[in-house]
């Protein structure tokens, strides 16, 4: 069968809809980035609105800046100096991935709003070092002049690749942060920081791990639609940015070793336990991946066999990932935004489709 273009919406979905045999080429590659479009603004629009209903702190007036602890450690103290010193970078991220994506209305205004829950870490960070009375306000003006003296640019200049760079670093930075408060707490089972017990920090790095929790579950819910419709470009992005992955700010930032170490020594972040570990085993379960290694090697198959017209099957990719729990989760995902819709009484003006992939239930057929 051939891609349906030329029908009306309401009929093409209706075709697809009731379609006995439905083929992988049903789809063409403009349906698939319109199914992805739309997905995106809706998943914008109801991470905008549950943002603005429950997160709605501010850097400055939520905390007793008084009352935050005046004796930090020298680690604790780099570790705050190391978080301010890589979300001062904002700027930057904001302003060159929002360009990378401006061409998608949905990305590129979920970017502007990310930015600016991005901007109050930095103002928190900020806040921190000052209220710990042991930065002052003279040291940090110098050390802004001299970050900023370098500029952050994008690590992938491809809109799917930046995405997936973005899932990885927003879970392993909602990991530094929980275990930050972990031991602004008091119960940190194994940091050998014991002496940071500071109930403001704690309530600052909670919060903060909370925005970067909602920052990954926007990223992750796209990564999820990007392989849904776009399985073997995304596979083949998720392993190139697997491989080449470092964290943002660590060639800007002077010293990195330094903070590096502070975070291995008090275990806020451990390479081998928090990012090899917990950062990719969560999110290539998340996406419904086995292992790289079984999609690096359905990539490698899916390019040997191309189907009559000469294209590439992505179907031979589906043994690699769990198509089931990725649909499911696709179709989750459409149900919330409904319902978004819904009690914003903005379902008039449009409903966020749920448009399946055709090459996804006939391949779930073939295995079961
Ligand atoms: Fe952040
Ligand atoms: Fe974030």
């Amino acid at each position: 069968m051939k891609a349906i273009v030329n029908l009306e919406p309401g009929i093409k979905q209706l075709v697809v809809d009731e379609s006995p045999n439905r083929c992988p080429e049903l789809l063409s590659k403009a349906q698939r980035e319109r199914a992805l479009e739309r997905s995106f603004v809706g998943l914008y629009k109801w991470y905008i609105d549950r943002s603005q209903r429950s997160r709605s702190w501010n850097a400055d007036r939520s905390f007793p800046w008084d009352q935050f602890g005046k004796s930090h450690s020298p680690e604790m103290m780099r570790i705050l100096e190391g978080f301010f010193a890589v979300e001062q970078f904002n700027p930057d991220y904001a302003g060159n991935i929002t360009h990378i994506v401006r061409a998608s209305y949905g990305r590129a205004g979920f970017q502007v709003s990310w930015g600016s829950e991005e901007m109050r870490h930095s103002d928190l960070w900020r806040n921190c070092l000052l209220a710990s009375g042991q930065r002052s306000i003279d040291w940090l003006d110098d050390y802004v002049a001299l970050l900023r003296g370098g500029e952050w640019t994008v690590p992938w200049d491809d809109p799917t690749r930046m995405l997936l760079y973005q899932v990885i670093q927003e879970r392993a930075t909602q990991l530094n942060y929980l275990n930050a408060a972990q031991i602004a707490r008091g119960d940190h089972p194994t940091s050998t920081l014991r002496s940071d017990v500071d109930p403001v920090l704690a309530e600052v790095a909670r919060l903060i791990a909370i925005d970067e929790a909602a920052h990954y579950n926007f990223f992750i819910e796209g990564a999820r639609l990007l392989f849904y419709y776009k399985p073997e470009e995304t596979a083949q992005a998720l392993i190139d940015v697997i491989k080449f992955y470092s964290m943002p700010g660590r060639d800007l930032v002077p010293d990195y070793a330094s903070f590096a170490d502070a975070l291995r020594v008090s275990e806020v972040f451990l390479v081998r336990k928090h990012y090899l570990g917990e950062t990719l085993k969560t999110i290539l379960d998340n996406l419904g991946v086995a292992t790289l290694a079984a999609l690096d090697d359905g990539i490698k198959r899916c390019r040997l066999v191309p189907d009559t017209e000469g294209r590439m099957r992505e179907t031979t990719l589906f043994e690699s990932l769990d198509y089931g729990k990725l649909e499911d989760s696709i179709k989750a995902l459409a149900k919330r935004i409904n319902a978004y819709e819904d009690d914003a009484r903005v379902s008039c003006l449009h409903r966020t489709q749920f448009i399946p992939n055709p090459a996804i239930p006939s391949k779930r057929e073939e295995q079961t």
